[in-house]
């Protein structure tokens, strides 16, 4: 553990506030009782093929029932082995013979106020239309899409008409730059990118085509066939003839009948790309059935999903969470989710809770980097709206401190509603770690304790538990069906980031999470962190490799080591130390220059908050870079722990001198 997770683990102790679920939310509550998840996650544990297997049959709608609910040859897992079934099916089809045929989906709302509903049958049939445009630009089960789009309903309908005719989609943030795009292009092999003329953001519009005609330029990715454009911002774009097709255009003249095609329950349902500690981002591979599973058992037990709630998460559909809780469990239990495009920004500081308000939201869902943002903007902005439809609140993305939660539970719950801490990942699928929010007290900082089906525990590097309530390693001891199935042309990868880093014992095989954490004396999980050199911005996690890659990329840059940094509103900043090329000398011009730099190739969200010089960087003999030191210097903090392998000593003295 380094010295900064230390501090965590000391700092986390002191807290000992426990909150009751309300008596009012327990007593409408799926589960509504301690005892209840109790009864349930002993069931699971028990005997996980037969828990998972009645859940999959009671929930779901199977073309074909599997005949295995579990296939695990260590570290490759099957689930719902034989069987078929659709996540577009079970997602819209299934509804439309029910009442819910003409209950809202989708409630959208565009950054400039513009707004649009699409009921389950609307929302069916533009899903079906879609699909059809994708046959027509000759998209087959298997190929893959690249999705590239602003947070509008056709992101939405993009992703259920891949997966209705079983083309796995890879979605790339929207403000990810042309570079990163073409990178995931490349690594996906797309065959088709669907994207917009331009989207909303913070009262700008960002040219979307613009980026993608970048990305393709001098055949950056040479598998991309077609573009699919919606239009969206109006503005004026350029059209390649034969490669680029308008949507509108399109949808004139495909029929709006499309049935779902049954897929296999491992076929692969998207490919979404995450940081790791080294080298290029992973493509983390999740299928159909277990996905479809999990992401609806986890929506209807944490977020107590009602037919009559409205709810809304704020996350980007470029997220797993945006995937897994805008789209996929919502739509599969049949809910209203809320689809917002724009952020709170200085033109509309309190946007979101004239949104709540707007449409009586019932279930929000955000991420401890905007609460961040709540506090500082003013409570008086919440204060002047009627938040009294919220019955349940939930965070995601990193540890929540301990007042931003009281700030959350106080003015945004009016001290009524539960609050559920979800941990979980991009390779999760599905929250792993959450409180029932109508059964777990809550204690403020605390994801609580594990979903159903799931073995969580801390462990040292060698495997074995911790001893008491010691910091150690997040790991997972048994298969679920959320769990990403590999990573994306690379099972070697796979195996070695996620199953061998604690080395497997009598073929027992643990998932590291590659998060730091501690169990107190009630078995509460307390999340301390990446451990890796991977920095939480707001919630997204950026690999330093990536970015430093980013800054070395210039000519100016000789060499540079990216560390985080501990900020209040966005979990941690970016700090690049840089060393220079000789022609080259340190100045404000040049460090503007470098942070757009990093924008540019990466996009905004990596920007440099920090760059600092230095005529070199703390090594070890090895040649590799101490980060841990650097983190220290960039914190400010005094440069603790062994400094032996280090190489020459006058670096740090340097650096800390000159810094
Ligand atoms: C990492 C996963 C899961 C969707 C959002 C990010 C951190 C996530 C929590 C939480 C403490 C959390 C972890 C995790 N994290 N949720 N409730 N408490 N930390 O997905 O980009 O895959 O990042 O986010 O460090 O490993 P992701």
């Amino acid at each position: 553990m380094t010295q900064a997770t230390q501090a965590t683990i000391e700092s986390i102790l002191q807290e000992k506030r426990l909150f009751a679920p309300p008596p009012e939310f327990s007593q409408q509550a799926y589960v509504g009782s301690f005892s209840e998840y109790q009864q349930l996650y002993d069931k699971a544990k028990a005997n996980p093929e037969q828990f998972w297997g009645e859940l999959a049959e009671q929930e779901l709608h199977w073309f074909q029932k599997w005949n295995k609910v579990l296939d695990w040859q260590p570290p490759f897992a099957q689930w719902f082995v034989g069987g078929k079934i659709n996540i577009s099916y079970n997602c819209l089809d299934r509804h439309l013979t029910t009442w819910r045929k003409n209950k809202a989906a989708l409630i959208w709302e565009g950054e400039p106020g513009d707004s649009r509903t699409l009921t389950y049958a609307q929302l069916h049939r533009e899903v079906c239309q879609f699909a059809n445009a994708m046959k027509q630009l000759g998209i087959k089960k298997g190929d893959r899409v690249g999705i590239y789009m602003p947070m509008i309903p056709e992101a939405a309908i993009a992703m259920l008409a891949c997966a209705r005719i079983g083309a796995p989609h890879s979605v790339v943030f929207g403000g990810f730059s042309a570079e990163a795009l073409k990178d995931r292009l490349v690594d996906a092999q797309a065959k088709l990118v669907i994207t917009a003329d331009g989207g909303y953001r913070k009262d700008n519009i960002i040219p979307l085509k613009e980026q993608v005609d970048r990305a393709l330029a001098d055949n950056g990715a040479p598998t991309v066939e077609n573009v699919l454009v919606v239009r969206r911002s109006q503005q004026q774009i350029h059209m390649e003839p034969g490669r680029d097709h308008w949507w509108h255009d399109l949808k004139q003249e495909v029929s709006a009948d499309c049935p779902a095609e049954p897929m296999d329950s491992e076929d692969v349902l998207f490919i979404l790309y995450t940081s790791g500690s080294t080298g290029k981002p992973k493509g983390v591979v999740h299928t159909t059935g277990g996905y479809n599973l999990y992401t609806h058992m986890t929506t209807k037990w944490i977020f107590d999903i009602k037919d009559t709630d409205v709810y809304w998460c704020t996350a980007d559909i470029g997220w797993i969470t945006g995937h897994s809780y805008i789209i996929y469990g919502p739509l599969s239990n049949g809910a209203t989710s809320l689809m917002y495009e724009g952020v709170p920004r200085p033109s509309n500081p309190g946007c979101f809770w004239d949104i709540v308000e707007k449409y009586g939201v019932n279930i929000f869902y955000t991420a401890p980097t905007a609460i961040r943002t709540f506090i500082k903007m003013g409570e008086h902005l919440p204060k002047a709206r009627d938040l009294s439809s919220l019955r349940l609140l939930g965070t995601v993305g990193e540890p929540i401190n301990p007042e931003a939660w009281m700030w959350y539970y106080r003015v945004i719950g009016g001290e009524r509603c539960p609050i559920t801490d979800t941990w979980w990942q991009t390779e999760t699928g599905g929250h792993m770690i959450a409180s029932f929010p109508g059964a777990i007290p809550m204690k403020p900082g605390s994801a609580t304790l594990p979903f159903p089906g799931v073995v969580a525990d801390v462990v040292d590097l060698d495997g074995n538990p911790v001893k008491g309530e010691e910091g150690g390693y997040l790991v997972i001891k048994h298969p679920w069906p959320g769990m990403l199935r590999t990573v994306y042309n690379n099972p070697d990868r796979y195996r070695s980031t996620y199953w061998e880093h604690i080395p497997p014992k009598n073929e027992q095989y643990v998932y590291f999470s590659g998060d730091g954490a501690r169990k107190d004396k009630d078995g509460y999980f307390w999340i301390m962190g990446r451990v890796d050199d991977v920095i939480n911005v707001s919630g997204h996690r950026l690999g330093t490799m990536e970015i430093e890659s980013a800054l070395v990329s210039h000519p100016a840059v000789a060499e540079a080591a990216v560390v985080g940094k501990p900020d209040e509103v966005m979990g941690e900043s970016i700090v690049a130390f840089v060393t220079l090329e000789s022609k080259y000398s340190p100045s404000e011009g040049l460090i503007n220059e470098l942070r757009q730099h990093v924008s540019k190739e990466i996009g905004p969200i990596a920007r440099p908050g920090e760059i600092r010089f230095t005529d070199a960087l703390p090594k070890t003999r090895s040649g590799k870079i101490m980060r841990r030191l650097l983190r220290s210097i960039a914190s400010g903090q005094e440069v603790a722990g062994d400094t032996s392998t280090l190489e020459d000593r006058s670096v740090l003295d340097k650096l800390r001198g000159g810094a």
